[in-house]
């Protein structure tokens, strides 16, 4: 761990877009770090891969952006999360350096959604990978035991997202499907989890076809607020990090795709680099 080096910003991790969900909330609630997007764009979507292929991809983005000096990294991306986070976190962080830390989206997610349902029946959007991992199952029963949780695994989703086709029929169509079929589980669901940071970008679509009365959350905010407070426990990894206020984006594809549509997503203009892993 080198102690003297000045550029050491969190890194934030997802398969292509839809960790840009999740960063923008980071930097409103940690104004002061700096953050190092890597996007896999090259490679995404992961939704449907396998659990080897997430872990091998997931891998090799986490060196890449502790190559760049990160000491903090964020899966920004449940299917990462899922299918790889627990065996970094065993098996390859205390090899590569004990003191380095790599989180997800998944547990601050479940700590949280319990608090929000007064039916007690929640339902969960998701990537097939996410789904079949029951990662959210199991996460959730160690908090909210009592919760009925539905899963729903929507497959178009991510794609139609990353081809920016929020605005047409079809994607109606695929949006309509999956939340008529959630809810033919239950109808008592009082709230859903977005547990896919690529589908808070397809919210206003979501909203027209969901009940009203029914609670959507999305994890951006979830996610800033746990990473605040586990900053706030660990003295020794908040010193590390650095704060100039810096916001840089890397892209396994081509950087002009990305910074037309990740500055749509984002709001403010972006102007990525290459990385080739
Ligand atoms: N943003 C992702 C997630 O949260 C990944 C989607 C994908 O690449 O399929 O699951």
């Amino acid at each position: 761990m080198n102690q003297n080096k000045t550029y050491a910003p969190i890194g934030v991790f997802d398969s292509g877009f839809g960790g840009l969900t999740v960063l923008k909330e980071l930097v409103k609630t940690l104004p002061d770090c700096d953050f190092l997007y890597l996007g896999d764009n090259a490679r995404a979507p992961y939704g449907s891969r396998s659990f080897e292929t997430v872990y091998e991809y997931t891998l090799e983005c986490v060196n890449a952006l502790f190559d760049q000096g990160c000491e903090l990294v964020i899966l920004a991306c449940n299917t990462a999360s899922a299918k790889a986070l627990r065996t970094i976190q065993q098996i390859d962080l205390p090899k590569k350096d004990p003191h380095k830390r790599v989180l997800g989206v998944i547990r601050p997610t479940s700590e949280i959604v319990g608090h929000y349902s007064k039916s007690k029946h929640i339902g969960i959007f998701a990537t097939n990978g996410t789904v079949l991992s029951e990662s959210y199952l199991i996460e959730i029963e160690k908090f909210f035991p009592e919760l009925n949780v539905y899963q729903e695994a929507c497959p178009m989703w991510v794609p139609l997202i990353e081809n920016n086709e929020l605005d047409n029929i079809g994607t109606d169509y695929f949006v309509k499907k999956h939340i008529d079929h959630l809810f033919s589980n239950s109808k008592q669901i009082d709230t859903i989890i977005l547990g896919c940071t690529h589908y808070p970008l397809l919210a206003p679509v979501i909203l027209k076809f969901l009940p009203k009365e029914v609670t959507l959350l999305t994890q951006g905010e979830i996610v800033a607020n746990s990473l605040k407070d586990y900053l706030a426990r660990h003295e020794e990894m908040n010193k590390l990090i650095s704060k100039n206020k810096q916001l840089h984006f890397l892209t396994t594809d081509d950087t002009s795709q990305f910074d037309e549509k990740a500055s749509i997503f984002f709001g403010s203009s972006i102007h990525s680099s290459h990385i080739s892993l």
